[in-house]
This record gives C-alpha cells, sequence and structure tokens, in this order.
C-alpha cells in the first residue's frame, strides 16, 4: 500500500493522504539556518544547534504525535468554520490534500469548500530565516470572506532546560511587537544577543504572543478559541509560554488568489549594539528589518526559492546516472544524496527519531558521513575534517562526540570506542581520492583543541593507527574499549542497575575482549595510510603501515576465523562472540561484510565461505539482520545488544548501516546480482509498495528494519539520519557501478547485475565532467575503456593534459 508517489521529474515525493503510518517529514536548510517539517506541517527550527538553539517547540512523544509546527489556519468568517489545509492540527476532513517533499522545500495544501490554499516553506540559501508562502484560491463562484491565521511556539533557546526547568522558565518569556513584527527576546536582556522573529506581508488583524490567550483555557492546537472566535486578542506575552500568532483578512472574488508572505527568522546582534535606544531594553533592530522587508515580498521570496532549486540542481547534477532500475536512478540521482546532506548536516541530532538534545556529532558517524557528500561539498567536508581532527587527544583516541555550536567534544556518552580514530583516516582519504588537494594534510590541527598542542593532520592520523596498534589484546586483535561500530556491544561494562548508560557505567580498562570488526577496520584504514605515507615520499612510514596491515590480516586468519565465517569478538573472559561455539549470536554480520571489503580471505576462499554463510544465515527479504540467533535474554557481559528484544536494533534487526558493507564486499568477489540484490532489497523506493509495512518514509533510508524474528518483521525506524545513507550511496555509486575516485583519478569498474545491458552515467569530478556509458557485452566484471574514442590501459582514467573539461568514456563489460 502507497501513501502516495515519486514526482522524479521535479525531485519530489507527493504524499497524497495525510494520515501516513509516521510524520513523514522533510528538512529545511542547509547551511546554517534548519527544520524538521512533516507532511501536515508538524516539525521545528533551529540556528545551528538543535539543542542550544532552538527556535520553536516541538513535543516529541506527545499524543497525538508529531505536535509543534508550523500551523495555518483558514476561518470562513461567514459559516464560522476553520480547518488546517496542511490537516493537521484540526484533523478537518479535506479534499485534495497534497504534500510535495522537494529539495530544501515542502509544499502543502488542500482544498475544502471550494477554498484552495498551499503553503510552501524554505529557508533561502545564505540566510538565517524560513519563508512561508501561503496562496489561497477561491474556486467557488461567490466571493469568499475569510481569515487566516498562521501560528508558532517559541522554544526559549536550550531544548534540554526548555523541557524541563519550568520553575525558572514560566517567568522569563518576553515578547516585543513593532510594525506588526513578533519579536521573540527570551533572555536577550541577559546574556544571549540573538532573538527570534515572526513577520507577516499584510496588515494584520490581530497577534497574539501569549499561548493562553491564543488557545484559550483547556484546548490544544487543534481547536483554538481565537481562531473559532476569529480574532486575536493582541495578547503580550510575560513569562509562560510566548508564541507568535498572525491573522489576515482576505476578501476573494470567485476565481481569484491571493498571496501572503510569513517569514519566521533568527538574528543575532554585535554584543555592543543589543539595545536601542543604547540603556534601554528595547531590541536594536536596524540589521534585521532590511532582512525581513525584503523577504514579505512575494517576489523577492520567488527568486530566493529559484535560487534554492538551482542549488539542488547544481548539487545533484554533480553526479546523475541512468540504468535499467528505476530504484536506483531514484536514489542515486535524487533522494539518497539528498539524505547524505542531511546526515552530514546534522549527524544524528535532530529528526523525527532523534530529539535534537541528545547527540551532537559524532566522530566516527560525522567520518562516514562524509564519504556521501565529499563530491559536492568539498569545501565543507575539508572543514569538518578539521573539527573532528581536533577533538582528537594526543592519544590517538577522541571524544565520540562533539557540539555543533561550541565545536568541543563532550563525554557525555563516554570516549574510548576503540574504532573511532580510525574513521578519520577513511575520511580523510576519501576527501583526498576526491579533491587531489593533499595540503589539507599540512593543516595544524590541535589535539582536544589545546592551542599550541597543533600538529599537521598528517600526524593525527599517524597517532590513530598507532592508537589500534598499542592497543592489541591477547590474541594481538584490537582491544574493543568501550565499544566498536557496535556501540551496543559493551564487553568491558556489565552494567546491572537500571538507567545505568550501558557506554558509560563502567570505567573498567578492559584488557582482554577484543574486535575483529576493529581488525577489519585497521585493514582498510591501514591500507589508505599506507597509499597515503607513500604519497607524501614517507615510502618507509608506508612500508611499515604495509606490514602492520599484512600482520593484522594474519592474525584475523588465524584468530578471528570460525571455520565458516568471520568471528565478532572475544568478550572479558577471553570466549569467543560471533562464533558456531555460541548458543546465540552465532554469526555476526559487521565482521564479516568488513573483512572481506578490506580485502582479508579473498585469496584462500575465506571471503567467499564468509559471504556464503552471511546469506544462508543472515539474508532475509527485507534485508541483512544483523546477527544471527538474536539473543534471547539480557547477558551481562554483552551489554546493551543484548538489551533488545529480538529482531530489534542491533539485536538481529537489518541494520541498514551496515548491509551495503556486505554489498561492497559481494563487489569485491565480482557478484553483482548479489550485490545489487542486497542494494534493491532495503532500498526505500523499491520497498515504497508496503509503505503499510515499512511505515517509514519511501524515499530515505531508515537506519533499522526490524528483523526476522521481531513481530513487526520488514518495519523501519529512525529514518533520515543514520550512516545508512553515505554507506549506501557510496556502495551503489563506487562500488556496484563502480564509478569509484581514487589517488590518481577517476575509476569506472562496475560490477552490476549480469541482465543489466549497461548504464550511463555524468560524473564531475576534480573539475572535469565524464559522461561514462558501459555496454556489456558477457557476463563478467572486466571492462575495456576508451576515452574520447581511444583505448586506454587498465580502468583508471588519466586526467586530461590539456585542459579539456568534458571526456566521453565508454567502457565494455564482460
Ligand atoms: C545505538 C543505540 C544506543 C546508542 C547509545 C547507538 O549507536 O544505535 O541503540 O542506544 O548508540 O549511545
Ligand atoms: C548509531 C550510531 O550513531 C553509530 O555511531 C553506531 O555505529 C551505530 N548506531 C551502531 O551501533
Amino acid at each position: 500500500m502507497k501513501f502516495g508517489h515519486f514526482d522524479d521529474r521535479n525531485r519530489e515525493y507527493v504524499i497524497t493522504r495525510p494520515d501516513t503510518p509516521l510524520p513523514w517529514i522533510n528538512y529545511l536548510g542547509c547551511q546554517s539556518y534548519f527544520g524538521i517539517i512533516s507532511n501536515t506541517a508538524g516539525g521545528y527550527s533551529f540556528y545551528r544547534d538543535a539543542r542550544l538553539r532552538r527556535l520553536t517547540r516541538y513535543r516529541y512523544n506527545g499524543v497525538p504525535l508529531d505536535r509543534g509546527g508550523r500551523y495555518v489556519y483558514l476561518r470562513d468568517d461567514e459559516s464560522k468554520e476553520f480547518w488546517s489545509p496542511s490537516w493537521q492540527p484540526t484533523q478537518h476532513a479535506l479534499t485534495d490534500y497534497s504534500c510535495r517533499h522537494g529539495m530544501g522545500y515542502t509544499v502543502i495544501g488542500s482544498s475544502y469548500k471550494g477554498i484552495e490554499a498551499h503553503t510552501r516553506y524554505f529557508v533561502p540559501l545564505d540566510e538565517n530565516l524560513e519563508i512561508w508562502q501561503l496562496t489561497v484560491t477561491n474556486r467557488r463562484n461567490t466571493p469568499a470572506t475569510l481569515s487566516t491565521f498562521a501560528s508558532i511556539e517559541f522554544c526559549l533557546w536550550d531544548a534540554q532546560d526548555d523541557a524541563t526547568n519550568f520553575q525558572r522558565n514560566l517567568s522569563i518569556g518576553e515578547v516585543e511587537i513593532e510594525d506588526g513584527v513578533i519579536y521573540h527576546k527570551t533572555e536577550y536582556r541577559e546574556r544571549r544577543d540573538h532573538f527570534a522573529y515572526f513577520a507577516c506581508s499584510r496588515p494584520g488583524a490581530g497577534f497574539d504572543t501569549q499561548r493562553e490567550a491564543f488557545l484559550g483555557p483547556n484546548r490544544g492546537w487543534d481547536k483554538p478559541a481565537t481562531v473559532e472566535a476569529g480574532q486575536l486578542t493582541n495578547s503580550i506575552a510575560h513569562g509562560w509560554s510566548p508564541i507568535g500568532a498572525h491573522q489576515v483578512k482576505l476578501e476573494l472574488a470567485p476565481g481569484e488568489t491571493q498571496q501572503i508572505v510569513f517569514v519566521l527568522g533568527y538574528q543575532e546582534n554585535p554584543r555592543d549594539k543589543k539595545f536601542d535606544p543604547p540603556g534601554s531594553q528595547t531590541i536594536n533592530k536596524s540589521l534585521v528589518k532590511p532582512v525581513i522587508a525584503k523577504y514579505l515580498h512575494s517576489k523577492a521570496a520567488d527568486v530566493a526559492f529559484e535560487r534554492l532549486r538551482h542549488h539542488w540542481d547544481s548539487v545533484l547534477n554533480i553526479f546523475q546516472v541512468d540504468t535499467p532500475d528505476i530504484h536506483t536512478n531514484r536514489m542515486v540521482n535524487i533522494w539518497n544524496a539528498y539524505q547524505c546532506m542531511a546526515t552530514f548536516n546534522l549527524s544524528r541530532s535532530a529528526s523525527s527519531f532523534e530529539s535534537g538534545i541528545g547527540r551532537g556529532l559524532g566522530f566516527r558517524d560525522s567520518n562516514q558521513d562524509l564519504l556521501g557528500v565529499v563530491h559536492v561539498e568539498p569545501a565543507r567536508a575539508r572543514t569538518r575534517i578539521l573539527e573532528l581532527a581536533a577533538t582528537q587527544f594526543a592519544s590517538g583516541g577522541a571524544y565520540h562526540q562533539y557540539q555543533p555550536l561550541t565545536k568541543r567534544g563532550n563525554n557525555d556518552i563516554g570516549g574510548g570506542f576503540n574504532d573511532d580514530p580510525l574513521w578519520l583516516i577513511l575520511g580523510v582519504s576519501a576527501y583526498l581520492k576526491e579533491t587531489g588537494d593533499w595540503s589539507i594534510l599540512d593543516e595544524p590541527v590541535p589535539y582536544d583543541n589545546e592551542p599550541g598542542s597543533e600538529e599537521p593532520l598528517y600526524d593525527h592520523l599517524r597517532r590513530s593507527i598507532c592508537y589500534t596498534l598499542e592497543r592489541l589484546g591477547p590474541h594481538h586483535l584490537p582491544l574493543i574499549g568501550r565499544a566498536d561500530w557496535n556501540d551496543c556491544l559493551n564487553l568491558n561494562c556489565f552494567s546491572s542497575e537500571p538507567g545505568q548508560s550501558f557506554q558509560t557505567s563502567t570505567s573498567k580498562d578492559g584488557k582482554v575482549a577484543e574486535s575483529v570488526f576493529i581488525a577489519g577496520l585497521f585493514v582498510h584504514a591501514g591500507r589508505e595510510l599506507a597509499a597515503i605515507s607513500c604519497h607524501r615520499g614517507l615510502h618507509a612510514e608506508g612500508s611499515r603501515w604495509r606490514s602492520e596491515v599484512a600482520k593484522m590480516e594474519q592474525t584475523v586468519l588465524e584468530h578471528g576465523w570460525d571455520g565458516e565465517w568471520f568471528l565478532r569478538a572475544y568478550d572479558d573472559f577471553g570466549n569467543k562472540i560471533g562464533s558456531s561455539e555460541c548458543e546465540e549470536g552465532k554469526i555476526f554480520i559487521e565482521s564479516n561484510g568488513f573483512c572481506v571489503l578490506a580485502g582479508i580471505g579473498l585469496e584462500d576462499g575465506k571471503a567467499a565461505s564468509a559471504l556464503a554463510a552471511t546469506r544462508e544465515h543472515l539474508a532475509t527479504p527485507h534485508g541483512l539482520v544483523l546477527l544471527q540467533p538474536a539473543y534471547s535474554k539480557y547477558y551481562l557481559q554483552l551489554g546493551e545488544i543484548s538489551s533488545y528484544p529480538p529482531g530489534y536494533k542491533e539485536n538481529a534487526g537489518i541494520f541498514c548501516h551496515v548491509n551495503p558493507w556486505v554489498m561492497i564486499a559481494e563487489t569485491r568477489l565480482g557478484n553483482g546480482n548479489e550485490a545489487h540484490d542486497y542494494y534493491t532489497r532495503i532500498n526505500p523506493s523499491a520497498r515504497e509498495e508496503i509503505s503499510d509495512v515499512h511505515r517509514c518514509e519511501p524515499y530515505v533510508y531508515a537506519q533499522m528494519i526490524a528483523g526476522k524474528d521481531a513481530p513487526t518483521f520488514g518495519e523501519a525506524k529512525n529514518s533520515w539520519l543514520t550512516g545508512t545513507a553515505a554507506w549506501n550511496y557510496f556502495a551503489i555509486t563506487q562500488a556496484i557501478l563502480g564509478v569509484r575516485t581514487t589517488y590518481d583519478g577517476l575509476q569506472v569498474a562496475p560490477v552490476i547485475p549480469a541482465s543489466w545491458p549497461g548504464f550511463t552515467g555524468r560524473r564531475t569530478f576534480r573539475g572535469v565532467v565524464y559522461e561514462i556509458s558501459i555496454k556489456r557485452d558477457g557476463p563478467g566484471n572486466d571492462i575495456a575503456l576508451s576515452v574520447d574514442g581511444e583505448p586506454i590501459e587498465g580502468n583508471i582514467v588519466p586526467p586530461p593534459i590539456d585542459g579539456r573539461k568534458q571526456v566521453s568514456v565508454r567502457g565494455v563489460l564482460g
């Protein structure tokens, strides 16, 4: 069952009924002002940091779901009926409801009794504000007299404090009204130098800024007393809950259309120019007024919207493909690329499932997110890499996360996740391969942001690799530390008290528990670092990394092999995890996927055996589960992984982040059919027809689909912000389609399904547009390439030496 359809030409998903199984959201903003918006106008906005600079309120865990939003109400002032064109919050039955989620914008609208209304929501490039363009058309053959209301609820900035500290917060709310603009200035009197505003393009028939006045006592957003009565009360908030609500009257002749523009924004003032007149408590509005005035014009809003569309066109046009599979095309060309930008921008902070206060930017997460965006945002990727590296310790270890606003690491969920440092090498290598900008390695970067501790970025990479080498266990495999990629495999934790964090409840510096996954990651990252060292002319050092990699490979083959597949780990007692000897958790996806991806066991058949076992034990029609058999009870020595009911999350859920490792591994063995088959099983577009089962948005990946042990097998959760986005993008573009960046140029080495006659693509790489056309002439993966008609040796296309900006690459596959 579907709740809408893709409109690929417009790069939109069109939702045609409001009662989607869950709020289906989109993101507004792509630089510093952001918001989430659901298909029924729920959601919230923030400046840079969803925790520390929250502009508007949203009620996670609320009932009904998805309350707090950018709510518009219409009222027929003759019949006194009112409704929301976005369905929520009034839930009035509507005709022709639609929500178009596009690239950085959302349009929601409907008709009711001959009144058509649509609101287009977006954030203009380079501005810290959002625009709501409400267009109302009278399709009746009589004139219509309407009141329109637009409303938001302000958050008192720190979303965590806002949701908990009522003894203070109910007394501090302050607003100002000037020229019909509502300014929210809570805490501006003291240490804040920023405020929010909500403006409207038409002279208002009224406003409200106190929630209780707007809603009326004992009412919710579904039935505000003022909207029902047809008149706002011009309330001024003193404490309690400041809101912004505008009322505009519309007289519409039959067939007439009118537009109202609302602008919600964030503004900072210089500290010494906060007030006007100086010494007063009145906001100095000299900076903000011209901005507000500009965007309240429909024309200016339209121009800003066109600029935004153009921006996304150019972002997405960097890589476009045309394959025989529509789901591949749609994800690569539009939605997966778009999701990669959202994860890069927001890490795991703000979605329907991430409350915006839990996590900042994760060290490993953000490094992996780079894989999906480095080709479109090389400059921002560079900045991000340097920021991440600055949160690394001199030991080579890293804070697990940092706050985007302060850029400082924090220990909220601990440090000492022993895989963390290695991801930095992969982030940097992806950047170098894409850009060829080797100068980044010379950038001085501090440790733990300590001034004076700066060393070239290259030294950070060196410390990353040494961090693993200095922490080897009894089998000479890497010690796992607090956990590895799998945050829930807590082998040094032994948490027995409810409410303890699984990751931080102990300080045990375990010297026994080892991770085969980290070993695989080390091999992969070590090879990259060796190549980077050699490129810098440090050949002896490069050789040293190569020999450490070779040693680790041997160790994995000896102590990390279970007979048919790779082990997952050794626990604190030296017992095997992910072995046929185990009662539960006999086989895991991470070590098998990553070890083969890293090339371990390719020669002696172990890789093929590991992937065959993965297929046999972990594959389901909805994707590959993380482990089998699921843990049926809590194991003190394993930690959070066994806390989840079987089939969910890390306990045998279909963890979509790790599925692509197996896809990539399959391509290393030349298995294009298997790789693309796994790709399709979790591809959201390919699952659109079962939206009632999948339940999350069919246009983006979710972190998890419930596994076969779960009663809700096939149901997705935690959509949008997940490493799944970058890894699937990487798997399909670089491994399966095989359009791969290398230090030396663009490689073209597809491992596609045998049934595909070929594909075409266009990839901009280091300033050159490569038009790629692949034709199949046999069932294999050998490729013969010609560049601008001339056959070349090998599969790496040399950069044009004569300054050409357009190159045609033809490949015959067989
Ligand atoms: C896992 C969660 C876990 C969290 C702890 C995440 O990586 O997916 O299940 O609760 O880590 O920080
Ligand atoms: C989500 C976390 O953000 C990520 O860092 C982790 O690797 C996976 N869950 C697996 O636990």
